[in-house]
Protein backbone atom coordinates (compact mmCIF):
# COMPACT_ATOMS: atom_id res chain seq x y z
CA UNK A 1 0.00 0.00 0.00
CA UNK A 2 1.22 3.48 -1.11
CA UNK A 3 -0.01 4.95 2.37
CA UNK A 4 1.47 3.77 5.64
CA UNK A 5 0.26 5.78 8.64
CA UNK A 6 2.54 5.05 11.96
CA UNK A 7 1.00 6.01 15.45
CA UNK A 8 2.38 5.23 18.93
CA UNK A 9 0.10 2.60 20.97
CA UNK A 10 0.77 3.87 24.02
CA UNK A 11 1.52 6.66 25.89
CA UNK A 12 4.41 8.10 23.48
CA UNK A 13 7.80 7.49 23.33
CA UNK A 14 7.43 4.06 21.79
CA UNK A 15 10.34 4.32 19.70
CA UNK A 16 8.42 5.60 16.91
CA UNK A 17 11.69 7.89 15.25
CA UNK A 18 13.93 4.45 15.01
CA UNK A 19 10.85 2.89 13.13
CA UNK A 20 10.13 5.75 11.36
CA UNK A 21 14.05 6.07 9.91
CA UNK A 22 13.88 2.10 9.41
CA UNK A 23 11.02 2.57 6.70
CA UNK A 24 12.12 5.94 5.51
CA UNK A 25 13.95 3.52 3.72
CA UNK A 26 11.47 2.69 1.52
CA UNK A 27 9.34 5.83 1.79
CA UNK A 28 9.45 8.54 -1.01
CA UNK A 29 7.37 11.04 1.67
CA UNK A 30 7.36 11.44 5.26
CA UNK A 31 4.51 13.31 7.04
CA UNK A 32 4.55 14.61 10.47
CA UNK A 33 0.51 15.74 10.95
CA UNK A 34 0.33 16.96 14.48
CA UNK A 35 2.11 18.00 17.49
CA UNK A 36 4.69 20.29 17.69
CA UNK A 37 8.07 20.54 19.19
CA UNK A 38 6.76 18.85 21.88
CA UNK A 39 7.51 15.25 20.37
CA UNK A 40 11.11 13.63 20.68
CA UNK A 41 12.28 11.47 18.18
CA UNK A 42 15.61 10.28 18.83
CA UNK A 43 17.37 8.39 15.86
CA UNK A 44 20.43 6.44 16.03
CA UNK A 45 22.68 6.58 12.92
CA UNK A 46 25.99 5.04 12.61
CA UNK A 47 27.70 6.28 15.91
CA UNK A 48 25.87 9.42 15.81
CA UNK A 49 22.49 10.09 17.57
CA UNK A 50 20.12 12.60 15.90
CA UNK A 51 17.50 14.34 18.25
CA UNK A 52 14.42 15.58 16.11
CA UNK A 53 11.24 17.48 17.53
CA UNK A 54 9.61 19.17 14.66
CA UNK A 55 11.43 17.65 11.49
CA UNK A 56 10.15 14.26 10.75
CA UNK A 57 12.55 11.32 10.61
CA UNK A 58 13.15 11.05 7.44
CA UNK A 59 15.16 13.68 7.06
CA UNK A 60 18.01 11.67 8.03
CA UNK A 61 17.43 10.23 4.50
CA UNK A 62 18.85 12.50 1.22
CA UNK A 63 16.48 12.48 -1.49
CA UNK A 64 12.96 11.70 1.04
CA UNK A 65 10.74 14.63 0.70
CA UNK A 66 10.32 16.14 4.25
CA UNK A 67 6.43 17.44 5.32
CA UNK A 68 5.49 19.62 8.19
CA UNK A 69 1.67 19.09 7.85
CA UNK A 70 -0.93 21.62 8.36
CA UNK A 71 -2.11 19.33 11.42
CA UNK A 72 1.40 20.42 13.40
CA UNK A 73 1.29 23.28 15.67
CA UNK A 74 4.92 25.01 14.68
CA UNK A 75 7.84 27.12 16.67
CA UNK A 76 9.51 28.69 13.98
CA UNK A 77 12.52 29.67 16.13
CA UNK A 78 12.75 25.80 16.99
CA UNK A 79 12.60 24.83 13.49
CA UNK A 80 15.03 26.85 12.16
CA UNK A 81 17.19 25.77 15.33
CA UNK A 82 16.57 21.99 14.40
CA UNK A 83 17.26 22.87 10.29
CA UNK A 84 20.34 24.35 11.49
CA UNK A 85 21.84 22.16 13.80
CA UNK A 86 21.14 19.16 10.89
CA UNK A 87 23.41 21.72 8.13
CA UNK A 88 26.30 21.46 10.62
CA UNK A 89 26.20 18.14 10.90
CA UNK A 90 26.45 17.88 7.21
CA UNK A 91 22.36 17.17 6.32
CA UNK A 92 20.91 18.30 3.63
CA UNK A 93 17.08 19.80 4.17
CA UNK A 94 16.29 21.10 0.71
CA UNK A 95 13.39 17.78 0.85
CA UNK A 96 11.97 19.70 3.80
CA UNK A 97 8.49 20.90 3.25
CA UNK A 98 6.30 23.12 5.93
CA UNK A 99 2.67 23.50 5.29
CA UNK A 100 1.61 26.93 4.38
CA UNK A 101 -1.73 25.81 6.31
CA UNK A 102 0.12 25.40 9.66
CA UNK A 103 -0.58 26.84 12.84
CA UNK A 104 2.41 28.91 14.32
CA UNK A 105 3.22 28.59 18.31
CA UNK A 106 3.67 32.18 19.70
CA UNK A 107 6.15 33.25 22.33
CA UNK A 108 2.62 33.93 24.60
CA UNK A 109 1.61 29.98 23.64
CA UNK A 110 4.68 29.00 25.50
CA UNK A 111 4.03 31.57 28.74
CA UNK A 112 0.83 30.95 29.19
CA UNK A 113 1.56 26.88 28.87
CA UNK A 114 4.05 27.29 31.53
CA UNK A 115 1.79 29.57 33.90
CA UNK A 116 -1.46 27.26 33.31
CA UNK A 117 0.35 24.48 34.25
CA UNK A 118 1.46 25.14 37.51
CA UNK A 119 -2.50 25.14 38.59
CA UNK A 120 -3.90 22.46 35.77
CA UNK A 121 -0.64 19.85 36.88
CA UNK A 122 -1.08 17.90 33.00
CA UNK A 123 2.83 18.27 33.53
CA UNK A 124 3.02 19.50 29.86
CA UNK A 125 6.71 19.81 28.20
CA UNK A 126 6.06 24.00 28.16
CA UNK A 127 6.13 23.75 24.76
CA UNK A 128 2.73 26.06 24.01
CA UNK A 129 1.33 23.33 22.75
CA UNK A 130 -2.42 23.40 24.58
CA UNK A 131 -2.76 27.00 24.05
CA UNK A 132 -1.78 26.92 20.53
CA UNK A 133 -4.27 24.54 19.71
CA UNK A 134 -6.34 26.38 21.73
CA UNK A 135 -5.95 29.73 19.33
CA UNK A 136 -6.33 27.47 16.53
CA UNK A 137 -9.90 26.11 17.78
CA UNK A 138 -11.14 29.58 19.02
CA UNK A 139 -9.89 31.30 15.92
CA UNK A 140 -7.65 33.51 16.49
CA UNK A 141 -4.26 31.62 15.80
CA UNK A 142 -1.95 32.36 13.13
CA UNK A 143 -0.77 30.12 10.46
CA UNK A 144 2.43 30.16 8.09
CA UNK A 145 0.41 31.67 5.05
CA UNK A 146 -0.45 34.67 7.63
CA UNK A 147 2.63 35.90 7.87
CA UNK A 148 3.39 35.84 3.79
CA UNK A 149 0.88 38.71 3.77
CA UNK A 150 2.35 41.36 6.50
CA UNK A 151 0.08 44.37 6.30
CA UNK A 152 -2.89 41.43 6.67
CA UNK A 153 -0.96 39.61 9.91
CA UNK A 154 -0.04 43.13 11.33
CA UNK A 155 -3.49 44.30 12.21
CA UNK A 156 -4.89 41.14 13.21
CA UNK A 157 -2.11 40.15 15.35
CA UNK A 158 -1.95 43.40 17.16
CA UNK A 159 -5.16 43.16 18.43
CA UNK A 160 -4.64 39.58 19.76
CA UNK A 161 -1.10 40.78 21.21
CA UNK A 162 -3.58 43.35 23.10
CA UNK A 163 -5.85 40.83 24.03
CA UNK A 164 -3.32 38.27 25.26
CA UNK A 165 -1.32 41.17 27.23
CA UNK A 166 -4.60 42.12 28.98
CA UNK A 167 -4.72 38.65 29.83
CA UNK A 168 -1.15 37.96 31.10
CA UNK A 169 -1.39 41.09 32.99
CA UNK A 170 -5.10 41.44 34.52
CA UNK A 171 -5.43 37.69 35.18
CA UNK A 172 -1.64 36.50 35.36
CA UNK A 173 0.04 39.26 36.93
CA UNK A 174 3.33 38.65 34.24
CA UNK A 175 4.31 41.08 32.11
CA UNK A 176 2.80 41.49 28.80
CA UNK A 177 4.87 40.98 25.01
CA UNK A 178 5.83 43.93 22.43
CA UNK A 179 3.37 43.15 19.45
CA UNK A 180 5.97 45.11 17.26
CA UNK A 181 8.76 43.20 18.31
CA UNK A 182 7.21 40.01 17.85
CA UNK A 183 6.47 40.64 14.46
CA UNK A 184 10.36 41.84 13.40
CA UNK A 185 10.83 38.26 14.71
CA UNK A 186 8.58 36.66 12.82
CA UNK A 187 8.87 38.61 9.67
CA UNK A 188 12.79 37.27 9.81
CA UNK A 189 12.02 33.82 10.99
CA UNK A 190 9.51 32.99 7.89
CA UNK A 191 12.05 35.02 5.14
CA UNK A 192 14.77 32.39 6.83
CA UNK A 193 11.97 29.62 5.94
CA UNK A 194 10.18 30.68 3.03
CA UNK A 195 12.25 27.84 0.67
CA UNK A 196 10.63 25.40 2.99
CA UNK A 197 6.70 26.83 2.53
CA UNK A 198 4.52 24.84 0.33
CA UNK A 199 0.70 23.75 -0.40
CA UNK A 200 1.43 20.52 1.59
CA UNK A 201 -1.63 18.99 1.16
CA UNK A 202 -1.24 19.00 -2.75
CA UNK A 203 2.10 17.91 -2.96
CA UNK A 204 1.46 14.78 -0.58
CA UNK A 205 -1.71 13.93 -2.85
CA UNK A 206 0.58 14.37 -6.05
CA UNK A 207 3.08 12.15 -4.47
CA UNK A 208 0.33 9.58 -3.99
CA UNK A 209 -0.91 10.15 -7.44
CA UNK A 210 2.00 9.62 -8.88
CA UNK A 211 2.27 5.81 -7.64
CA UNK A 212 4.81 6.91 -4.52
CA UNK A 213 4.90 5.52 -1.04
CA UNK A 214 3.60 8.26 1.79
CA UNK A 215 4.75 7.46 5.17
CA UNK A 216 2.79 9.50 7.64
CA UNK A 217 4.79 9.85 11.10
CA UNK A 218 2.49 10.55 14.30
CA UNK A 219 3.82 11.92 17.38
CA UNK A 220 3.01 11.22 20.71
CA UNK A 221 0.47 7.84 20.84
CA UNK A 222 -3.10 7.13 21.13
CA UNK A 223 -3.62 7.64 25.28
CA UNK A 224 -2.10 11.22 24.77
CA UNK A 225 -5.34 11.77 22.30
CA UNK A 226 -7.17 14.50 23.16
CA UNK A 227 -10.39 12.34 22.40
CA UNK A 228 -9.14 9.10 22.91
CA UNK A 229 -6.80 9.51 25.52
CA UNK A 230 -6.43 9.62 29.13
CA UNK A 231 -8.18 13.01 29.32
CA UNK A 232 -7.10 15.89 30.95
CA UNK A 233 -3.87 14.11 31.02
CA UNK A 234 -3.17 14.25 27.22
CA UNK A 235 -1.78 16.46 24.39
CA UNK A 236 -3.98 18.93 22.61
CA UNK A 237 -3.98 17.36 18.72
CA UNK A 238 -4.65 13.78 17.45
CA UNK A 239 -2.08 11.48 17.45
CA UNK A 240 -4.50 8.29 16.76
CA UNK A 241 -4.63 7.20 13.18
CA UNK A 242 -7.32 9.68 11.90
CA UNK A 243 -5.15 12.13 12.89
CA UNK A 244 -2.94 11.54 10.09
CA UNK A 245 -6.26 12.47 7.35
CA UNK A 246 -7.03 15.57 8.68
CA UNK A 247 -3.27 16.63 9.69
CA UNK A 248 -2.13 16.47 6.22
CA UNK A 249 -5.00 16.71 3.92
CA UNK A 250 -5.25 13.29 2.31
CA UNK A 251 -8.58 11.55 2.40
CA UNK A 252 -9.01 8.27 4.33
CA UNK A 253 -9.53 6.23 1.28
CA UNK A 254 -5.80 7.08 0.63
CA UNK A 255 -4.56 4.91 3.58
CA UNK A 256 -3.29 1.65 3.78
CA UNK A 257 -2.07 0.42 6.49
CA UNK A 258 -1.58 1.70 10.15
CA UNK A 259 1.10 0.74 12.01
CA UNK A 260 1.19 0.70 15.92
CA UNK A 261 4.69 1.02 17.66
CA UNK A 262 4.53 -0.74 21.33
CA UNK A 263 7.38 -0.13 23.42
CA UNK A 264 7.45 -4.23 24.83
CA UNK A 265 6.92 -2.32 28.43
CA UNK A 266 4.86 0.82 29.32
CA UNK A 267 6.18 3.94 29.84
CA UNK A 268 4.30 7.03 30.38
CA UNK A 269 5.38 11.26 30.97
CA UNK A 270 3.71 13.89 32.94
CA UNK A 271 0.77 13.27 35.20
CA UNK A 272 -2.39 10.73 35.08
CA UNK A 273 -3.17 7.02 36.05
CA UNK A 274 -1.21 4.45 34.77
CA UNK A 275 -2.41 0.94 35.91
CA UNK A 276 0.68 -1.23 35.20
CA UNK A 277 3.32 1.34 36.91
CA UNK A 278 5.86 0.00 39.00
CA UNK A 279 7.36 1.95 41.84
CA UNK A 280 9.84 -0.42 43.11
CA UNK A 281 13.49 -1.94 41.86
CA UNK A 282 12.08 -3.39 38.63
CA UNK A 283 10.53 -0.06 37.73
CA UNK A 284 13.78 1.79 38.31
CA UNK A 285 15.28 -1.05 35.93
CA UNK A 286 12.92 -0.40 32.75
CA UNK A 287 14.15 3.07 33.49
CA UNK A 288 17.88 2.41 33.44
CA UNK A 289 18.26 -0.01 30.56
CA UNK A 290 15.44 1.35 28.91
CA UNK A 291 17.07 4.89 29.03
CA UNK A 292 13.54 6.33 29.79
CA UNK A 293 14.27 10.12 30.11
CA UNK A 294 12.45 12.19 28.44
CA UNK A 295 13.76 13.70 24.46
CA UNK A 296 12.36 17.14 24.90
CA UNK A 297 12.18 17.89 28.98
CA UNK A 298 14.76 14.88 30.42
CA UNK A 299 12.02 14.18 32.52
CA UNK A 300 12.45 10.45 34.33
CA UNK A 301 9.69 8.76 32.82
CA UNK A 302 7.45 6.17 34.77
CA UNK A 303 7.76 3.04 33.94
CA UNK A 304 5.72 -0.36 34.29
CA UNK A 305 4.81 -3.89 32.60
CA UNK A 306 3.15 -4.30 28.86
CA UNK A 307 -0.49 -3.20 29.51
CA UNK A 308 -2.26 -5.45 27.00
CA UNK A 309 -5.38 -3.51 27.90
CA UNK A 310 -3.71 -0.63 25.91
CA UNK A 311 -2.62 -2.40 23.29
CA UNK A 312 -6.10 -4.01 22.42
CA UNK A 313 -7.28 0.11 22.04
CA UNK A 314 -5.09 1.02 20.42
CA UNK A 315 -5.56 -1.74 18.06
CA UNK A 316 -8.75 -0.81 17.66
CA UNK A 317 -9.24 2.98 17.65
CA UNK A 318 -6.31 3.16 15.08
CA UNK A 319 -7.58 0.34 13.04
CA UNK A 320 -4.01 -1.33 13.57
CA UNK A 321 -2.87 -3.24 10.63
CA UNK A 322 0.21 -4.25 12.11
CA UNK A 323 2.24 -4.11 15.38
CA UNK A 324 5.95 -2.75 15.56
CA UNK A 325 7.15 -4.26 19.33
CA UNK A 326 9.96 -2.05 19.84
CA UNK A 327 12.90 -2.00 23.18
CA UNK A 328 12.37 -5.72 23.22
CA UNK A 329 15.45 -6.16 24.31
CA UNK A 330 15.68 -4.10 27.58
CA UNK A 331 13.60 -7.46 29.11
CA UNK A 332 16.94 -9.14 28.56
CA UNK A 333 17.41 -9.77 32.26
CA UNK A 334 13.84 -10.97 33.09
CA UNK A 335 13.47 -14.14 34.74
CA UNK A 336 9.66 -13.57 34.09
CA UNK A 337 7.55 -11.37 32.68
CA UNK A 338 4.20 -10.01 32.87
CA UNK A 339 1.70 -8.59 30.84
CA UNK A 340 -1.51 -7.30 32.40
CA UNK A 341 -4.26 -8.83 30.52
CA UNK A 342 -7.10 -7.35 32.28
CA UNK A 343 -7.87 -4.79 35.22
CA UNK A 344 -9.65 -5.61 38.12
CA UNK A 345 -11.85 -2.70 39.41
CA UNK A 346 -14.23 -3.47 42.30
CA UNK A 347 -14.21 -6.75 42.31
CA UNK A 348 -14.65 -7.05 38.44
CA UNK A 349 -12.56 -7.66 35.48
CA UNK A 350 -12.48 -5.02 32.57
CA UNK A 351 -11.56 -5.86 29.26
CA UNK A 352 -12.13 -2.48 27.45
CA UNK A 353 -10.07 0.30 28.43
CA UNK A 354 -12.25 2.86 30.85
CA UNK A 355 -13.54 6.29 29.48
CA UNK A 356 -12.73 8.27 32.42
CA UNK A 357 -9.69 8.45 35.28
CA UNK A 358 -11.91 7.92 38.20
CA UNK A 359 -12.16 4.47 37.38
CA UNK A 360 -8.68 4.18 35.67
CA UNK A 361 -7.06 5.32 38.91
CA UNK A 362 -8.81 2.66 40.80
CA UNK A 363 -8.20 -0.49 38.16
CA UNK A 364 -5.28 -2.89 39.53
CA UNK A 365 -3.63 -5.05 36.62
CA UNK A 366 -4.46 -8.43 36.27
CA UNK A 367 -1.24 -10.14 35.09
CA UNK A 368 -0.37 -12.95 33.41
CA UNK A 369 3.28 -14.21 34.01
CA UNK A 370 5.69 -15.80 31.47
CA UNK A 371 8.87 -16.81 31.64
CA UNK A 372 11.76 -14.56 30.43
CA UNK A 373 14.85 -15.26 28.35
CA UNK A 374 17.68 -13.67 30.29
CA UNK A 375 19.87 -13.90 27.55
CA UNK A 376 21.43 -11.01 24.62
CA UNK A 377 18.82 -10.54 22.14
CA UNK A 378 20.45 -7.60 20.71
CA UNK A 379 22.15 -9.11 17.88
CA UNK A 380 19.78 -11.03 16.39
CA UNK A 381 18.18 -10.22 13.12
CA UNK A 382 16.05 -12.77 12.24
CA UNK A 383 12.87 -14.15 14.10
CA UNK A 384 13.29 -17.83 14.29
CA UNK A 385 16.50 -16.70 15.72
CA UNK A 386 15.18 -15.16 18.79
CA UNK A 387 14.79 -17.67 21.52
CA UNK A 388 11.44 -19.75 22.03
CA UNK A 389 10.44 -17.64 25.48
CA UNK A 390 10.70 -14.59 23.73
CA UNK A 391 8.39 -15.69 20.47
CA UNK A 392 6.01 -16.77 23.11
CA UNK A 393 6.28 -13.45 24.42
CA UNK A 394 5.47 -11.71 21.23
CA UNK A 395 2.50 -14.40 19.97
CA UNK A 396 0.96 -13.72 23.48
CA UNK A 397 0.82 -10.01 22.90
CA UNK A 398 -0.25 -11.08 18.74
CA UNK A 399 -3.12 -12.70 20.73
CA UNK A 400 -4.23 -10.51 23.14
CA UNK A 401 -4.52 -7.12 20.80
CA UNK A 402 -5.53 -9.08 17.66
CA UNK A 403 -2.54 -7.71 15.73
CA UNK A 404 0.59 -9.69 14.28
CA UNK A 405 4.04 -7.92 14.24
CA UNK A 406 6.10 -6.95 11.49
CA UNK A 407 8.80 -5.17 12.55
CA UNK A 408 11.03 -6.15 15.89
CA UNK A 409 13.36 -3.70 17.37
CA UNK A 410 16.06 -4.98 19.53
CA UNK A 411 18.18 -1.87 20.03
CA UNK A 412 18.36 1.82 19.07
CA UNK A 413 20.71 1.03 15.99
CA UNK A 414 18.75 0.28 12.29
CA UNK A 415 20.37 -2.83 12.26
CA UNK A 416 18.93 -4.12 15.12
CA UNK A 417 15.32 -4.57 13.20
CA UNK A 418 13.53 -7.81 13.01
CA UNK A 419 11.36 -7.67 10.00
CA UNK A 420 8.61 -10.36 9.62
CA UNK A 421 6.69 -8.00 7.15
CA UNK A 422 7.15 -5.77 4.71
CA UNK A 423 5.43 -2.77 5.51
CA UNK A 424 5.35 -1.23 1.77
P1 LIG B 1 1.87 18.90 25.92
O1 LIG B 1 1.76 18.09 24.68
O2 LIG B 1 3.20 19.59 26.07
O3 LIG B 1 0.70 19.81 26.10
O4 LIG B 1 1.81 17.87 27.16
C1 LIG B 1 0.63 17.15 27.51
C2 LIG B 1 0.95 15.75 27.99
O5 LIG B 1 1.48 15.00 26.90
C3 LIG B 1 2.03 15.69 29.08
O6 LIG B 1 1.74 14.60 29.93
C4 LIG B 1 3.31 15.39 28.31
O7 LIG B 1 4.27 14.74 29.12
C5 LIG B 1 2.75 14.47 27.23
N1 LIG B 1 3.58 14.48 26.01
C6 LIG B 1 3.63 15.43 25.07
N2 LIG B 1 4.48 15.08 24.10
C7 LIG B 1 4.96 13.87 24.42
C8 LIG B 1 5.85 12.95 23.78
O8 LIG B 1 6.37 13.19 22.68
N3 LIG B 1 6.08 11.79 24.44
C9 LIG B 1 5.47 11.48 25.61
N4 LIG B 1 4.64 12.30 26.24
C10 LIG B 1 4.38 13.48 25.65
Amino acid sequence: MPAVVLVGAQWGDEGKGKITDFLAEEADCVVRYQGGSNAGHTVELADEKFMLHLIPSGILHAEKICVIGNGVVIDLGKVIEEINGLHLRGIDTSNLKISSRASIVMPYHKMIDEIEDRTKKIGTTKRGIGPAYADKISRVGFRICDLLHEEYFREKFTAEVRRKNELLENLYNEPGFDAEEMIGQLMAQIAELKQYIDDTGYLVHSTLKAGNKVLFEGAQGTLLDIDHGTYPYVTSSYPTAGGACVGSGIGPTEMGRVIGVAKAYTTRVGEGPFPTELLDDTGELFRQRGAEFGTTTGRPRRCGWLDAVILRYAARVNGLTDLAITKLDVLDTFSTVKICIAYRYKGELLYEFPDNNAVLQECVPEYIEMPGWNQDISKITEFKDLPPTTRQYIAKIEDLCGVKQSLISVGPKRSQTIVSNRLF
